[in-house]
């Protein structure tokens, strides 16, 4: 939900979205077909039971094609509301828990397969320099992982009281939230904004590794060539960030719940398989991952997809 200006900048921007959900679903490897909904609207100002209500209305009428959940703008309960006039919503069953605690899990298995990746499979995350720009829902929990297995961290959010907290309950170093571009870590993790990474920003970044929990990172496609050119390894954001999603589909109980962490494991080896595939061809890793995603939708099986 966001007071878009146009018509037409909400529909680009819903495009974008839907279609990184349609990727993010393909390198997930779980099947959903992938899908974004949007509404105009300031959530501060506008949102009302009516307009949540009317919301799940035009889902209702989908009959289950699409499934709703929160992300910008919405949170958890306004779900519960849409969920008053629709049964097609995902992602508040507090049973199975947060679903950014699968996105956090993800992410830190990405994280994992990008150091071994560059650094040698022995490599631990003991002592790794990890820099966080945003510790909210997902930033937040990764921080918390990361810290459970020895890694130092420099810490940065706008709301500077949270990161003041995490910083100290995990002893992490702080640092603005540009800044924080420039930290001196093995991993710069992206977990707030969207649109960080462009061609002025990706100069000031010295880790050789991002590995973040936030959507589109990439201002445009050409950035993610750029930082190939600069030997930076980017970890394209929506196979980092497919966690959430997966949980979605074991909260729909689609699959067992057991072979969660599995899955959400499995991650890293999807990510290795892009950076391979990115050594062994010269395309950008996010080059390479949309390739991928796009024969699983021809073929609909990820394994055949990074098979070949
Ligand atoms: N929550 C999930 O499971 C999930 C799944 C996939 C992708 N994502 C994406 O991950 C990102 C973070 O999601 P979240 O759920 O953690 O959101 P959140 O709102 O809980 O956390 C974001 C944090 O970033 C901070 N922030 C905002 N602008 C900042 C800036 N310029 N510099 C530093 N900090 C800043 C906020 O204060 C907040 O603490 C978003 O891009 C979201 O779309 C989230």
């Amino acid at each position: 939900m966001r007071p878009y200006k146009t018509t037409s900048a909400a529909l680009s921007d819903v495009l974008r979205l839907s279609q990184s959900m349609t990727y993010k679903c393909a390198v997930g490897g779980i099947p959903f077909g992938g899908g974004k909904a949007i509404v105009v609207a300031d959530p501060a100002r506008d949102k009302t039971t009516e307009l949540l209500h009317a919301f799940g209305d035009a889902v209702e009428s989908l009959n289950g094609r699409y499934i709703t959940s929160f992300d910008m703008g919405t949170t958890m309960d306004d779900v519960r509301t849409i969920g008053e006039v629709t049964a097609h919503v995902g992602g508040i069953d507090a049973a199975s828990g947060n679903a950014s605690a699968s996105t956090a899990q993800g992410l830190l298995a990405c994280i994992k397969a990008s150091i071994r990746y560059l650094q040698g499979a022995g490599k631990s995350l003991h002592g790794t320099r990890v820099a966080i720009q945003g510790v909210g829902n997902v930033g937040g929990r990764l921080a918390r992982l990361l810290a459970a297995q020895g890694a130092r961290l420099v810490l940065a959010d706008v709301d500077r009281q949270l990161a003041g907290r995490m910083a100290e309950e995990l002893g992490a170093e702080l640092a603005g939230s540009e800044e924080i571009l420039a930290a001196d870590v093995d991993v710069f993790s992206p977990c707030a904004l969207g649109g960080i990474l462009d061609e002025t920003s990706i100069t000031r970044i010295r880790a050789p590794i991002i590995a973040g929990g936030a959507n589109n990172q990439l201002a445009s496609p050409s950035v993610g060539k750029k930082l190939k050119d600069r030997g930076v390894l980017y970890a394209p954001d929506y196979l980092a960030n497919a966690g959430g999603i997966i949980d979605l589909h074991y909260q729909l109980n689609r699959a067992p719940r057991e072979n969660l962490q599995a899955h959400l494991h499995g991650l890293g080896d999807i990510l290795r398989r892009v950076y391979e595939r990115s050594d062994e061809t010269g395309l950008s890793t996010n080059a390479v991952a949309d390739e991928i995603a796009e024969e699983v939708v021809r073929r609909g099986s990820i394994d055949s997809a990074i098979a070949s």
